[in-house]
């Protein structure tokens, strides 16, 4: 048995010609750790959301060409390269939102296009530029943690919302993980994290990280974020994004805006927390694509119907924070702050 706890497993994991990855779906009841040779079941995972969080997202989409490559039967270059051109269309239907899936497919593919001297000489390239890519990953969260963490103070209460720990990743996490590094520092902080309807990844998930971790805080229901705001003296949230744009906009799990709103009216500093693989230089807001998914996920709370047969529901699941409502974008290069016209690109390039 692999044990979370004893910190033997990260989120996910390629070894062998094997990918390991926690179902986070089935938490925080069991803990499922699925194994596989097979990229479908990756891509599958990533679709139904057994694999979500967009950088465990990204690192999953690496390691899906990653597995076809390794077990690939074809015997020339050009086979192999359009194998794994199929392979990239089907992880790109995936999810449209998160940027580092597309991120990471193109970052693999281009590997394997200037590596075209050989199939095994392909075949290596795809996997070491995934494995590398699951190692950045987790050294960006931790610099991320660092430099997030330097943000908190004693006596903050913070919010947080969704999950962007190290289920949202390969380790550490992104807001989650500044959050509890914090924590570790010896800092007295208290934490709201909402329920995060309809996946209620904040109920499931970061309930279990946070208690995991030993710090002090409370789940609250999505629509008492005002209250809480009001009431319980939020001094700073912490969120994580799937797609941060070159003006500052943050696209992140449905339910950030209205925090970000309130955050606003109440005084509370408002922190996006994300790798620079999160940030997207080229599309307007308006080209951004906000994942809808299945009705049911609103009509139904864990499989049970809530709503009277024949009542439609709309789901999207993401939606997009204005720059003006952002105090802060800590990334692994520093934190980018307003105008961000100026910081953003600069910081994704790795200039401060
Ligand atoms: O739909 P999900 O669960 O993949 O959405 C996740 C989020 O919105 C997270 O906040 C985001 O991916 C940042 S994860 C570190």
């Amino acid at each position: 048995m692999f044990c979370i706890d004893a910190r033997v497993m990260r989120s996910i994991e390629f070894k062998d010609g094997k990918v390991r990855f926690i179902n986070v779906r089935k938490l925080p009841h069991t803990l499922e750790i699925v194994e596989t040779t097979d990229y479908r079941r990756v891509a599958i995972a990533i679709k139904n959301m057994e694999i979500r969080g967009a950088p465990a997202i990204g690192v999953a989409a690496a390691f899906t060409l990653a597995l076809a490559a390794y077990h690939s039967r074809c015997r020339d270059v050009e086979c192999m390269l359009s194998e794994l051109e199929r392979v990239a269309a089907l992880v790109r239907s995936t999810r449209p939102t998160a940027v580092n899936l597309f991120w990471a497919v193109s970052r693999v593919l281009s590997k394997a296009r200037a590596s075209a001297g050989g199939v095994e000489e392909v075949r290596r390239a795809v996997v070491g530029e995934a494995l590398r890519m699951a190692e950045e990953d987790v050294e960006v969260n931790r610099r991320m943690s660092i430099i997030g963490a330097s943000l908190i103070e004693d006596g903050d209460v913070i919010l947080t919302h969704c999950n962007t720990g190290m289920l949202a990743t390969v380790d550490i996490g992104t807001a989650l993980g500044v959050i509890i590094r914090a924590y570790q520092e010896g800092k007295k902080i208290f934490v709201y994290a909402t329920e995060t309807r309809p996946a209620l990844q904040g109920a499931r998930l970061t309930a279990w990280e946070l208690k995991r971790a030993g710090v002090p805080f409370k789940l609250i229901v999505d629509s008492a974020v005002g209250l809480v705001m009001a009431r319980k003296g939020v001094t700073k949230v912490f969120v994580g994004a799937d797609r941060i744009l070159r003006d500052g906009h943050v696209i992140n799990k449905i339910g950030t805006y209205q925090i970000a709103v309130l955050a606003r009216e109440h005084g509370a500093e408002f922190y996006a927390v994300a790798p620079t693989s999160t940030i997207d230089l080229e599309s307007r807001v308006e080209d951004v694509v906000i994942e809808e998914r299945d009705q049911r996920e609103v009509l139904e709370v864990m499989g049970v119907r809530i709503a009277p047969q024949g009542v439609e529901a709309y789901n999207p699941v993401f939606d997009i924070t204005p720059p003006s409502y952002v105090s802060g974008i800590v990334t692994e290069n520093g934190i980018a702050r307003p105008p961000y016209e100026e910081s953003i690109p600069k910081i994704a390039l790795g200039k401060q």
